[in-house]
């Protein structure tokens, strides 16, 4: 038994990387498989549930407002993440997966590139803010980030996200970041990005 309720898929095409699929606020483990599908097909997908519940809403840290996150709860379920990550690879016999995050789920991505990078081969982060106040020592040189966000998403400032895509070219991640005119849903502009992102990845 894996520590989280997940899909798992297995790889139609070996050469293809393994993504790990976290989802938004009330989203579930069933939500990005299509979206995984899509971006990068032939990948196995790897999708867990989030194991904080907010009014019902599945989520994977606490939060104590909107915007407004519980860092030591971040840093916890960060961990606990990884910790499930390590266990899946060994189970289904992957490699490091590339995280492709909407949300709740990009931040918990990004707090698991600054607290455990050798989890991650890389980052999707759609519409992700700073997940911690401080950023922790960390190498991410090699690892690739793509973030889309949205210019007039009511949740996110876009400081805040261009702050986060500093702080991951600082600590030497290739970062693409990308603000689009848009809100905080998807837009076909963000398939277009992630679609082009994964067919450049080596
Ligand atoms: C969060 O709590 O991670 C952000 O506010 C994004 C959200 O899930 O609404």
């Amino acid at each position: 038994e894996l520590s989280f309720i997940h899909r798992f898929e297995p790889a139609t095409d070996s050469s293809r990387p393994p993504l790990l699929l976290l989802h938004g606020t009330g989203g579930d483990e069933n939500d990005l498989l299509g979206l995984g599908r899509t971006i990068s097909p032939g990948s196995a997908l790897l999708s867990p549930r989030g194991k904080i519940l907010e009014n019902g809403m599945p989520r994977f840290f606490r939060r104590l407002a909107e915007g407004v996150f519980d860092e030591a709860d971040v840093k916890f379920r960060a961990n606990e993440l990884a910790d499930f990550v390590t266990e899946a690879r060994k189970a289904y016999g992957l490699e490091a997966p590339i995280a492709v995050g909407f949300s709740n789920g990009a931040n918990i991505a990004a707090a698991m590139l600054m607290l455990r990078p050798d989890a991650l081969s890389g980052a999707a982060l759609l519409r992700a803010m700073v997940p911690l106040s401080e950023t922790p020592p960390v190498d991410l040189a090699g690892k690739r980030v793509l973030m889309t966000s949205g210019a007039m998403d009511p949740i996110i400032p876009a400081d805040n996200a261009k702050r986060l895509a500093a702080s991951l070219s600082e600590a030497g991640a290739e970062v693409q970041h990308h603000m689009l005119p848009t809100g905080h849903n998807l837009s076909q502009t963000d398939l277009q990005l992630l679609v082009k992102w994964f067919s450049e990845q080596s």
